[in-house]
């Protein structure tokens, strides 16, 4: 009896990969407007705030999120959504150290491999992809001379912002102003300084923020984080978990304090006139 093997059926196979773009089609249709069908169809399910950060048209976001909240996640898929919907954008992705920014990449490369309907990087290098419209995205390390090389930015994304050095913010914004560019801080806090404290603070009404506690995300358990209090102490934790920024134990004088001083209705306590 001669052997029927239906993998090797023309008709069969032909069927299959129709199925298959049907599916991909499907699964693409409206991701491209919203940004939130894009993370479902790459398996997330974003929690209310990832949702609004998606689909946030804010120029500036800003994301003061617990540790493990998703913030790096949700960045990941804003940035892959630009690249995948704008032609030749160039997408940089920035943090401390380049093992940091390795990871959100690592992220962007992980829901683009998870999207059904995803199509071969025309090149790509540890650092860096570019797609098939001609959009790149690009790993960075916190360091101003790497920054200073590009030029037409359309998104940037600053992953652990409280503890990238202010002279790298300093060269960033002036570029994006002239590309017209987004850019989404994100951070668990680093004490009452820096440009992600100012910015939080201070920013004013431009920036969409974003802060999620631990108590408010769905997946940390109430009895893990009073385990994780006790362990690493209430400093720590408020800053880690619940997003305040607590002063740093190098902080000679405390920021209030320094506001104070700087109060010009405040009298000075020696040598006022
Ligand atoms: N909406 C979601 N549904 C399910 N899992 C999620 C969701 N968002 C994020 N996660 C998962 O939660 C974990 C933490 O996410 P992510 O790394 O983005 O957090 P983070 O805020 O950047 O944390 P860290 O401060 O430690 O860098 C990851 O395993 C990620 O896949
Ligand atoms: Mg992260």
């Amino acid at each position: 009896m001669k052997h029927n093997d239906s993998s090797q059926n023309p008709v069969l196979i032909a069927a299959t990969q129709r199925l298959i773009e049907r599916k991909a089609k499907d699964a693409e249709t409206g991701a491209e407007a919203d940004p939130v069908l894009l993370a479902r169809a790459a398996g997330l399910e974003p929690d209310p705030w990832q949702c609004d950060v998606l689909r946030s048209e804010s120029r500036q976001i800003i994301l003061n999120v617990t540790r493990q909240g998703g913030k790096s996640t949700v960045s990941a898929i804003r940035g892959l959504h630009k690249a995948l919907y704008n032609d030749g954008a160039l997408v940089l992705l920035l943090a401390p150290s380049y093992r940091q920014s390795k990871e959100l990449f690592r992220k962007v490369r992980d829901a683009h491999a998870a999207l059904p309907f995803a199509r071969r990087f025309t090149s790509e290098t540890a650092l860096e992809v570019e797609l098939a419209n001609g959009s790149r995205i690009v790993a960075l390390p916190g360091k101003e001379e790497t920054i200073r090389g590009f030029s037409g930015v359309d998104e940037l994304i600053c992953d652990e912002a409280a503890r990238v050095p202010d002279k790298m913010y300093q060269a960033i914004r002036p570029m994006l102003a002239v590309s017209g560019g987004q850019i989404t801080l994100l951070s668990t806090p680093f004490g009452k300084r820096g440009f992600f404290h100012q910015e939080w603070t201070e920013g004013g009404a431009d920036w969409h923020r974003a802060m999620v506690t631990a108590y408010a995300c769905p997946r940390m358990s109430r009895t893990w984080l009073e385990k994780e209090r006790s362990a690493i102490g209430d400093w720590w934790f408020r800053q880690e978990y619940l997003c305040e920024f607590v002063e740093t134990t190098d902080q000679v004088f405390s920021y209030e304090d320094i506001q104070r001083a700087l109060d010009p209705e405040v009298k000075p306590l020696f040598g006022g006139a």
